[in-house]
């Protein structure tokens, strides 16, 4: 596989986020990785400056992919073989507190992990050994960067910072018990989508932020109905106009921290001393 596109950024797009507007469409790639073709074909787009960027529907284009069937290490690795370093990963999740009701957004920097076990999450094993540090899953710089331009844009939904993901394994929801079990380990939002995304993200050194879209308060609220994919779906609709206004103001400011090299942390290099494997 050559890489011929200078692709730095990358979009993935989530449950009822899965195409990107205002932007022209250059081509669309496929690219076949040692871990199969990604999810859909990955769309090249062009900003108004001229700068190229990747977008992937997680689900596929037409969300025929559950959760656990998405190919994530082709997905990342295809993304890392068109260039990209920076990735902003959208999501659908549940409310687990009071304060983020639906259409809130929410920047996560920490993930607890409940997906099993089922999903192959490393690029490692076989008689490679490395690992990853994983300490800060998400990635503050460009976070930091989402937060700000959500401010300027006044945007219509509350944007929350530093908040907690539990990341379930799925398809059926979680349980009234299982809900309150992860509001008392600490968990503020839930999904299904956030890992091992952003630990494949990690091993190919690309700077991976998740940019969560509230929909729904889970079950653990007693006085109310439990989730359902009709009230995901109703919320969504709202949530990815706002993911595309936000992106539109986003997309130009990542661009330029990238393209200077100022996107801080670098990860670049960063798995250079993870490998455990004797060289000979
Ligand atoms: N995605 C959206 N809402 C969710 C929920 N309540 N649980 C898991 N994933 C979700």
């Amino acid at each position: 596989m050559s890489n011929t596109h200078d692709v730095k950024i990358a979009v993935i797009g989530g449950s009822g986020l899965y195409h990107l507007d205002n932007l022209e469409i250059v081509e669309e790639v496929n690219p076949e990785t040692p871990w199969g073709f990604p999810s859909d074909k990955i769309i090249i787009a062009k900003m108004p400056s001229g700068t190229k960027i990747a977008f992937l529907a997680r689900h596929g284009r037409g969300h025929y992919l559950t959760p656990t069937e998405v190919p994530q290490r082709a997905n990342m690795a295809a993304l890392k073989h068109l260039g990209v370093e920076a990735i902003l990963a959208f999501s659908a999740v549940g409310s687990l507190r009071e304060e983020i009701p639906p259409c809130d957004f929410v920047l996560p920097d920490q993930v607890i992990d409940r997906t099993r076990g089922s999903r192959p999450s490393t690029y490692f094993g076989e008689g490679l050994v490395a690992h990853a540090m994983f300490a800060d899953p998400f990635h503050e710089g460009i976070a930091d960067i989402v937060h700000k331009q959500a401010h300027v844009l006044e945007f219509g939904a509350k944007i929350h910072r530093k908040k907690t993901a539990i990341c379930m394994e799925g398809p059926a929801f979680s349980t009234r018990a299982e809900s309150h079990m992860y509001r008392s380990w600490g968990a503020d939002i839930i999904n299904m989508s956030a890992l091992p995304e952003a630990k494949l993200a990690r091993e190919c050194e690309m700077a991976y932020q998740m940019v969560c879209m509230s929909t729904d308060y889970d079950c653990w609220r007693e006085e109310e109905e439990a989730v359902t994919v009709e009230t995901v779906m109703q919320n969504m609709v709202n949530n990815s106009t706002n993911a595309k206004t936000l992106l539109m103001a986003v997309l130009p400011e990542l661009d330029q921290v990238v393209r200077s090299q100022t996107l801080k942390p670098d990860l670049k290099g960063s798995m250079k001393f993870s490998g455990m494997t004797a060289q000979e």
